[in-house]
């Protein structure tokens, strides 16, 4: 069976997709930042492994890295991220926003190409969101969140474009306004649902789609 690695596995959308693929027979890594909040990945079923990985810990990521040296990964999901700040523009808290949500996701992809390139049909799902589009923004504000994930959109572009040849498939994708700590109580998009669209969506992609910018249920965003 395939097998997946996921950032941010101990809660919300990354916890679902942990628990999707975990059902559905696939070898699932999943990556937390603290194994003491992992309870809920425990209790899943199935061929799942916890790593402990702080996205922006880069000792952390070549550690894991070098664990599972030699092992194909079909599918990496760049999922953690935070959401914005209390102060939008303090610098400080907007640069811990872009590390954990726009550089994490390059260095994660750049380490894990060799895994990548052992898989027979590689894919790498970015879990962007909807604020990162330039082109959909019609209530501004949001400086730190907005940016952080069009930067992340831009560097898998860029990314998608370089990889193609060596058949890695690349896609950013919304979730939805998803119940999650993030997404809070009003959200619409159940989050068993986002992580079903998310899942299918990848699923689908053919190779000539690498670098789209999809909704969880397959709709393309404006960049
Ligand atoms: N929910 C929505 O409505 C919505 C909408 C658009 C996009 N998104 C995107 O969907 C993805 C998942 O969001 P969510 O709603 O599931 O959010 P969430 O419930 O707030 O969960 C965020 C996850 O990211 C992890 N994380 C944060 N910083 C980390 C770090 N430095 N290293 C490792 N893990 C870290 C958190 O771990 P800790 O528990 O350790 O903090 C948690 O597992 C994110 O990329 C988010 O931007 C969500």
């Amino acid at each position: 069976m395939p097998t997946v690695l996921i950032t941010g596995t101990n809660r919300g959308i990354g916890l679902e997709l942990a628990r999707q693929y975990a059902a559905e027979g696939w070898r699932v890594h999943a990556c937390l930042r603290n194994p003491a909040s992992g309870g809920a990945l425990k209790a899943i079923p199935g061929d799942i492994r916890l790593h402990e990985l702080d996205v922006t810990d880069e000792d952390q990521i070549d550690r894991l890295a070098k664990a599972l040296a030699g092992e194909a990964i079909d599918l990496l999901i760049n999922n953690a991220a935070l959401g914005g700040p209390e102060d939008d523009t303090d610098p400080d808290e907007w640069s811990e926003v872009f590390r954990v949500n726009s550089i994490a996701p390059v260095r994660i992809l750049q380490v894990f190409l060799p895994h990548l390139a052992l898989a027979k049909d590689p894919r790498v799902l970015n879990v962007t969101s909807r604020m990162g589009s330039i082109g959909d923004n019609s209530r501004g504000g949001s400086y730190a969140y907005r940016s952080s994930k069009a930067a992340l959109n831009a560097a898998m572009k860029s990314f998608a474009i370089e990889l193609k040849p060596k058949g890695i498939t690349i896609a950013v994708m919304h979730p939805g306004w998803v119940q999650t700590d993030m997404g809070g109580p009003d959200a619409p998009v159940p989050v068993r649902t986002s992580a079903e669209g998310l899942r299918r969506t990848i699923a689908q992609m053919k190779p000539a789609d690498t670098g789209a910018f999809y909704n969880y249920d397959g709709a393309p965003i404006p960049w």
